[in-house]
This record gives structure tokens, sequence and C-alpha cells, in this order.
């Protein structure tokens, strides 16, 4: 099964991804994670990045597209991927589906998960994530069972750098402006699913494998 996860900035990309990992096994492919592993090793892509990252701008499509490229040609991708947060740009939309015809692929579904963008500030700078095993919280919606504390793993959980008020602003503009084309994109390609992610985030996932069921 071969997924692309759209949804603006704290639409619930990663939450569902988590699920969609643990119940089909298919390896998750985050932009956003790549970054963020690279700029606490101090390479020279982290520190590309972080400069991006900081001020909620998109890294360049170069850049981005060559690390998805490099990853999608590893052994465990035979079995299928999911994509979180990767294309964000038309350009790299054209250049995913350039890598998938030269790996003898093709994508299965975009799935959007579509929130108001209203509510996406309350659910960025009240997220919380686990330093050790990376589960997402959320201190109104999907509070841990202790306070600073992973439920799963017992890890310390931490607030994104990139979560506080001005950046989410910015992020939210840039990928609202970038998001109407992709989104049209991937409609004429026929690929495009919309999923109400204004659900309880168990009931936005019963929706994604009910889609999902079709694949399998
Ligand atoms: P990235 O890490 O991908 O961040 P993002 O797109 O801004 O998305 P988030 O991870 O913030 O949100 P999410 O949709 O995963 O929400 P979550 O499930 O955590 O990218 C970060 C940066 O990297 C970018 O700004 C850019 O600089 C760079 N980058 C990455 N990819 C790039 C690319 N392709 N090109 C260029 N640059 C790139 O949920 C959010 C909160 O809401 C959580 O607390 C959660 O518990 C809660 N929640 C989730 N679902 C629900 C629900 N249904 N109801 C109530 N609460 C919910």
């Amino acid at each position: 099964m071969n997924l692309v996860l759209m949804g603006l900035p704290g639409a619930g990309k990663g939450t569902q991804a988590e699920k969609i990992v643990e119940k089909y096994g298919i390896p998750h492919i985050s932009t956003g994670d790549m970054f963020r592993a690279a700029m606490k090793e101090g390479t020279e892509l982290g520190l590309k990045a972080k400069s991006f990252m900081d001020q909620g701008a998109l890294v360049p499509d170069e850049v981005t597209i060559g690390i998805v490229r490099e990853r999608l040609s590893k052994e465990d991708c035979q079995k299928g991927f999911l994509l979180d947060g990767f294309p964000r740009t038309v350009p790299q939309a054209e250049a995913l589906e350039d890598i998938l015809t030269e790996l003898n692929k093709k994508i299965d579904y975009v799935i959007n998960i579509d929130v108001d963008q209203e509510i996406l500030m309350e659910r960025l700078t009240g997220r919380r994530i686990c330093k050790s095993c990376g589960a997402t919280y959320h201190l109104v919606f999907n509070p841990p069972s202790k306070e600073g504390t992973c439920d799963r793993c017992g890890g310390e959980l931490y607030q994104r750098a990139d979560d506080n008020a001005e950046t989410v602003n910015n992020r939210l503009q840039v990928n609202i402006e970038q998001s109407k084309p992709l989104l049209d994109f991937y409609e004429t390609k026929g690929y495009l699913k919309n999923i109400n992610g204004q659900q309880d985030i168990d009931k936005v996932f019963v929706d994604v494998d009910q889609l999902l069921g079709s694949l399998t």
C-alpha cells in the first residue's frame, strides 16, 4: 500500500500515521521527522533545514526531494510506504511522480485530513511529544495519564520548537497557500480521498481504516 497523508499543520497527520503504521506495518516517512532527526545529529542537512523550520517556512524543494528519493529507494519500502508531510508543493508532487515511475510504483491514495484552520492553532500549541518514542499527545484533546510522562514508554514529554504561536501562524499561512494547488493536482489524478479530521482521533482512524480496507 503506497500512501500520501496530507493536511494542514496540526490536522492530525502524525497521530493517524502512528495508527496506520501499527495496523498495516508500512514504513512511516515524515519529512518533518527526518529534518528534526538531522538537526539533533547536527548534520549539514539539519543545519540547512533549521533556518527554515525555525521561521515556519518550507525547506527548499531540491533538499526535500533529495531526501525522499533516497528514503523511498530503501528495501523496506518494497512493501509500501506512508509519506507524511510530503509532497507539500506541486513541484514536489511532480518529482514524486517521477521517482515512483523510476521505482515502478504508483500511489494508491492521497488521504487529506480536512480540518478548519481556526482550530489548528489550539491543537498545535497544546501538542506534547515523547522524547523517547515520539508518541503524540495534547494537553486537552489527548492528555497523558500522568502529566509530562508518556503512557506508552514512560518517556519525558516536550513541546516542539516550532509549536509557539508566532511560528505556528507562519506555518499555517505558508501551508494554506500551497495546499490548494496540491489538492487540485491530486484530485485531477484521481488519487484524492478527503477525511473529516474534526472528529475524535479514534473516529478519524475508523474512516481512514475503512478506506484502506479496500486495498487489502
Ligand atoms: P512537519 O513536522 O511535517 O509539521 P506540520 O506539517 O506542520 O504538521 P504537524 O506535525 O505539526 O501536524 P500533524 O498534522 O502531524 O498533527 P499531529 O498529529 O501531531 O513539518 C515541520 C516543518 O518541516 C515544516 O514547517 C517545514 O519547515 C519542514 N518540512 C517538512 N516537510 C516539508 C516538505 N515536504 N517541504 C518543505 N518543508 C518541509 O496533531 C497535532 C495535535 O492535535 C496533537 O497534539 C494531537 O494530539 C492533536 N490531535 C490530532 N488529531 C486530533 C483530533 N482528531 N482531535 C483533537 N486533537 C487532535
